[in-house]
């Protein structure tokens, strides 16, 4: 027996009235008598005003995903830990590393805050669970590990380097999704979708053949994607047998509107404070 599958958005870039909205991502997900946080924003304000306004109670989540290492999804480690000093935290063992976003010749520090990184190092051993393989949260609950780069259009969406100098691409490898699996199909909750929203869903339908996906949700990152990926990634989705699309945070104008118009009647654009059962 599986769900009910239980989302709210408490981080985005659009929020609904009465709550705050940031450059940023986290959303709460229930299931199997779970708890799960999967990122935590930007600013720890924000997260917690709007988890007031959800009617969250964040000292009662048990669980807390990192998508990746970026600051606009990492700022609320520090809150979190103070509130749950024994919360378990499941990322990638690269998360921590410094990454630059670098435009016109000028690096700006995208990595995670220090006193994230901080609140990190200093967790009881045993809690930090370090993911590079597909691993099973609960029984309907699986984090991916990293996704396989297969397609040869996407990429990680941004000028984003592991140096001041442009010299080493971060291909933000210690992105994961996490799979949230229903009788009826397959929830996808994403965070940025750095390794190309066809790469992870093509690995969805790998990992569940012949399963529906219910619905996609997250960040899509096709702000600075050309025409000609749009193109492609359009002609793949179309192939794909997913029933709604939740586009959220860094997808983009252009990019959510071509969803609107690829998929009319798919889609409902996410915000803070909105939720969805599944
Ligand atoms: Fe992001
Ligand atoms: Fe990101």
């Amino acid at each position: 027996m599986s769900g009910p599958l239980r989302i709210v958005i408490l981080s985005d870039n659009q929020a609904e009235p009465g709550f705050v909205p940031e450059h940023g991502f986290a959303m709460l997900i229930e299931m199997d008598q779970r708890r799960i946080l999967f990122d935590c924003g930007k600013n720890t304000c924000v997260l917690a005003a709007n988890a007031d306004a959800a009617g969250v109670d964040l000292s009662g989540i048990d669980g807390l995903v990192l998508s990746h290492g970026h600051y606009d999804h990492t700022g609320g480690i520090p809150h979190l830990l103070e509130l749950i000093p024994t919360l378990p935290v499941y990322c990638h063992p690269d998360i921590r590393q410094t990454r630059y976003s670098i435009r016109e010749a000028k690096p700006k520090d995208i990595s995670m805050p220090p006193e994230s990184s901080y609140a990190l190092e200093k967790m009881p051993a045993g809690n930090l669970h370090l993911v590079e393989e597909p691993l099973q949260l609960s029984k309907n609950l699986l984090l991916s590990g990293p996704i396989p780069r297969l397609t040869e259009y996407e990429d990680t969406g941004g000028p984003f380097y592991l140096d001041t100098g442009a010299l080493q691409a971060d291909l933000l490898n210690d992105e994961l999704v996490l799979l949230c699996s229903l009788a009826e199909g397959i929830v996808v909750c994403t965070g940025c979708s750095h390794s190309g929203i066809v790469n992870i869903l093509h690995w969805t339908q790998k990992r569940f053949p012949g399963q529906n996906i219910l619905a996609v949700i997250g960040g899509f990152h096709l702000g600075n994607a050309s025409a000609e990926r749009m193109h492609k990634t359009f002609d793949a989705l179309r192939n794909l047998p997913v029933r709604q699309w939740i586009p959220c945070h860094c997808t983009g104008e252009a990019a959510s509107a071509a969803f609107f118009r690829e998929f009319p009647g798919q889609v409902c654009p996410g915000a803070a404070g909105r939720r969805w059962e599944f």
